[in-house]
């Protein structure tokens, strides 16, 4: 072999090692850095569980973590709030899949649509427990679900809507989404309530994918294809605030009644502004807060409820004024 070919051996060598350990480690970077299993890290803690929602940066979500935090920092477990950062099922179920690969303690998550959801939770949950949140995906092998009676919050919505139309009312639903489990029951059991109602017709049913801006889009759609639309109702956090802001903007005011759903301060604000007329109050916080409990239960092997329905009710502009009376009455 001429010297110049074993120089050649050597820097192909040289060349193939460095790229191999550049490729492990940033595989390695990749693959873990939502997941931090330093030893040192996990060992001040008790448990480590991830909270898995559809959106990151969505202000319920927030609400959600937020009571998730202060039962993680009670109880000494190493909370992660992971997920896609705008609504998107892929990377959702990654999440998920990553998060059993990080050999977790536990996963709290929206069990979305029993097609997609189901088969990776029954997966999930040989090997790790999973709570759902939020959104149950009932006919899985989760261990257990803490969050809103879709249906029953729905059903609420409904008798709000004819209590305050007098029961006449054409209406358009917005929904967060029309293959998700929690929004397909608040629409149906919307649609049992006003079934009954002979004044009430459901004119159009469109999805915002959870998004603000497209709520606003297909309300707009909506006014302009059905001038005889006079109701709306909003089944996701975000979906009465882009109603509300074509109310707002482009119709006479009360033209349209609105309902929507959650207490974010954008929609208390509109509420106080008399733009939407009532929201179905979920309890973020508790949902959070719960499910670590739960989660902590389970990991000691005690047993919990299998389904704990959070509380729901409806809040009009009176209940917003009481809340913030109460609040400052709290604070002296
Ligand atoms: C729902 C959540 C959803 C959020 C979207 C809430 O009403 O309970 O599942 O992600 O709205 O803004």
């Amino acid at each position: 072999m001429s010297r110049l070919s074993i120089m050649a051996y050597i820097f192909g060598g040289l060349f193939f090692l460095i790229s191999l350990s550049f490729s492990i480690f940033y595989g390695y970077k990749v693959t873990t850095h939502d997941f931090p299993l330093e030893t040192e890290t996990l060992e001040k803690y008790n448990y480590h569980f991830v909270l898995i929602p559809e959106e990151l940066d969505n202000d319920y979500w927030r609400l959600v973590e937020k009571g998730a935090r202060a039962a993680a920092k009670e109880y000494d477990v190493l909370l992660e709030y992971a997920g896609p950062k705008q609504a998107n099922i892929e990377e959702h179920l990654k999440t998920i899949e990553m998060s059993t690969a990080a050999k977790v303690d536990g996963i709290i998550t929206q069990g979305l649509s029993d097609e997609q959801f189901t088969p990776l939770i029954n997966r999930v949950v040989e090997r790790i427990p999973v709570i759902t949140i939020d959104t149950d995906a009932a006919n899985s092998n989760r261990m257990a679900y803490i969050g809103t009676d879709n249906y029953y919050s729905g059903y609420l919505a409904g008798k709000a809507l004819i209590a305050d139309t007098n029961g006449i009312a054409n209406v358009a639903i917005i929904t967060g989404s029309f293959y998700a489990n929690h929004q397909q029951l608040r629409v149906k059991g919307f649609q049992d309530a006003v079934k009954l109602e002979k004044g009430i017709k459901i004119v159009a049913v469109e999805e915002s994918d959870i998004s603000r801006v497209r709520a606003a889009e297909k309300a707009y759609q909506i006014v302009k294809e059905h001038p005889e639309v006079n109701a709306f109702y909003g089944t996701s956090a975000l979906d009465g605030i882009g109603i509300a802001q074509v109310s707002d903007k482009y119709l006479k005011p009360n033209q349209v009644y609105i309902i929507g759903f959650d207490a974010l301060p954008e929609t208390l604000e509109y509420i106080r502004q008399g733009v939407i007329d009532a929201s179905v109050v979920q309890e973020p916080f508790e949902m959070g807060y719960g499910a670590v409990k739960m989660m902590i239960d389970l990991n000691e092997g005690k047993s919990v409820m299998p389904i704990v329905h959070t509380n729901t009710r409806i809040m009009r502009a009176g209940d917003v004024l009481k809340n913030q009376l109460d609040y400052a009455e709290e604070q002296h």
